[in-house]
């Protein structure tokens, strides 16, 4: 593939305790073995592992996000919430905002917006998931739904330079299943079309893993990888990104 540098960000959903972090020992020593400048890794546990994972990446290549956060940076009475700040202040650098299984549950393009705000405020990066349904692929409706997703998330954001979009079909989340090459290089046009200016980083997400990954890496303007289950396996996790590079 290219020597570009690519992200491969580990989505760890709600998986995952505080003996779990052992398995990272692989991964770690992994990217210390290698040309780190080439890509990054970016684990997004649970929030109760935010602060243990990101004290035992201290001195390391690694880094850590959350997967969600409120939308108000400021404390309040919202009981069972956790805002920007407070990743911030136990070590998340990255915050994942707009995946489709919060925006199932019910999570709107205006919600997502006022979260992406307040994750800037907070000096987070954010990776910002949007991707159609399945009944929506079927009626064409992609494109439109991908604009609609980009222009309400990110309405009056100027500088979204920082900004990472996944793009995740929300039908290949789980599935097994991923986009025609085709498709899925039009959808990544598409959306790094949408910018004028800096045109952001687009990962792709949904069932990558090590065997698809060896397809999907040829796709050569995808620049990383949003993982989800694959990514809870760190053999399977260095091998994808072993092969990308292959
Ligand atoms: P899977 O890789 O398990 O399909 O999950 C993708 C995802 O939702 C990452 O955010």
């Amino acid at each position: 593939m290219t020597n570009k540098y690519m992200y491969f960000i580990a989505n760890w959903k709600m998986f995952g305790d505080l003996r779990t972090l052992n398995s990272l020992d692989s991964v770690i020593k992994f990217s210390k073995n290698n040309k780190i400048s080439k890509f990054r890794i970016i684990y997004c546990p649970p929030s109760t592992l935010i602060r243990p994972l990101s004290k035992r990446l201290k001195k390391t290549n690694l880094e850590v996000g959350a997967q969600n956060c409120h939308e108000s940076e400021n404390y309040g009475a919202f009981t069972g919430h956790v805002n920007s700040k407070m990743l911030k202040n136990v070590g998340a650098k990255y915050v994942i905002l707009g995946h489709s299984e919060n925006r199932q549950s019910g999570e709107t393009d205006k919600l997502i917006n006022l979260k992406i705000k307040s994750a800037i405020k907070s000096n987070l990066k954010v990776i910002f998931c949007i991707g159609e349904t399945l009944s929506e692929k079927r009626k064409k409706l992609t494109n439109k739904v991908l604009a609609k997703q980009i222009n309400n998330g990110l309405s009056s954001i100027k500088d979204t330079s920082d900004i990472i979009i996944a793009y995740e079909p929300v039908w290949s989340i789980g599935t097994g299943l991923i986009p025609k090459s085709k498709d899925l290089l039009n959808s990544i046009s598409y959306i790094k079309s949408k910018f004028r200016r800096k045109v952001p980083k687009v990962l792709y997400g949904g069932s990558v893993n090590n065997k698809n990954i060896t397809e999907l890496k040829d796709i050569n303007i995808i620049d990383g990888f949003l993982i989800g289950g694959a990514s809870q396996n760190s053999k399977k996790f260095i091998d994808i990104i072993k092969k990308t590079f292959n």
